[in-house]
């Protein structure tokens, strides 16, 4: 599909309550080894509540659907996560107040606000093991899908392979910000936790808007 529109969102944030069930345990193991074993279950709490909400309130509009997954996700997910995926969405929907559809370069545009409010909240850089290693790489990849005047498919795509580039990097890094920097050198040669949810997020847009 060339465009999305607000059930798009809703169906890639349904899909992301059984994306991270599915992959709970995973997760958990990632950060059993360089934090204390809850992301998984973080991420599967979080997105279950978003979809139960969808449930009994459906938003109107797309600003609206990512701003009440903001809401929930900051209000149910615990630790350093679910204040960052929460500022992510409250400001992807400020990238689409008033939209009622996006293409291409919105896409990449909504992934860029979402990037910028989690680098201003948690105040990571490229490097320092965390879910900005996996975002910070799919929003330039994606923008430069846009600006090359990329399809809906190359630009998700292009930010599917460079955030699953960047969650594998964060193996070889040691960790400077968040729990797993307390480990030092000991967090360098395992995968971070956050990236890799950060991953599965750009990964599940790009199987959900995909497919029309
Ligand atoms: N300051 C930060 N900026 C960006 N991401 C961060 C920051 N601190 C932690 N993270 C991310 O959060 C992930 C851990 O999330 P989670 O386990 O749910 O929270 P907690 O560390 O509080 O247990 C890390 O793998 C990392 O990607
Ligand atoms: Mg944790």
């Amino acid at each position: 599909m060339e465009i999305i529109d607000r059930d798009d969102l809703l169906a890639w944030l349904r899909e992301l309550q059984r994306v991270y069930a599915e992959n709970r345990d995973w997760l958990t193991e990632l950060d059993a080894a360089i934090g204390d074993a809850d992301h998984g279950i973080n991420m599967d709490r979080g997105f279950t509540a978003v979809a139960e909400d969808f449930e009994k309130s459906p938003p109107a509009d797309m600003a609206g659907v990512l701003k009440s997954a903001a809401m929930v996700l900051i209000r149910t997910v615990g630790g350093a996560s679910g204040p960052l995926y929460g500022t992510f969405f409250l400001r992807a929907a400020g990238a689409c107040t008033g939209a009622t559809k996006l293409g291409p370069d919105g896409v990449a545009a909504l992934f860029d606000a979402g990037l910028r409010g989690v680098v201003e909240r948690g105040r990571a850089e490229a490097g320092d093991k965390t879910m900005v290693d996996a975002l910070l790489p799919a929003v330039a990849a994606m923008q430069r899908a846009a600006s090359d005047d990329g399809d809906m498919r190359a630009v998700l795509a292009a930010g599917v392979a460079a955030a699953e580039e960047g969650m594998r990097r964060t193996g070889d890094m040691q960790a400077r910000k968040g729990r797993a920097s307390y480990l030092g050198e000991r967090s360098i040669g395992h995968q971070d936790p956050g990236a890799t949810s950060a991953f599965l997020m750009i990964r599940a847009a790009a199987d959900t808007w995909n497919h029309g």
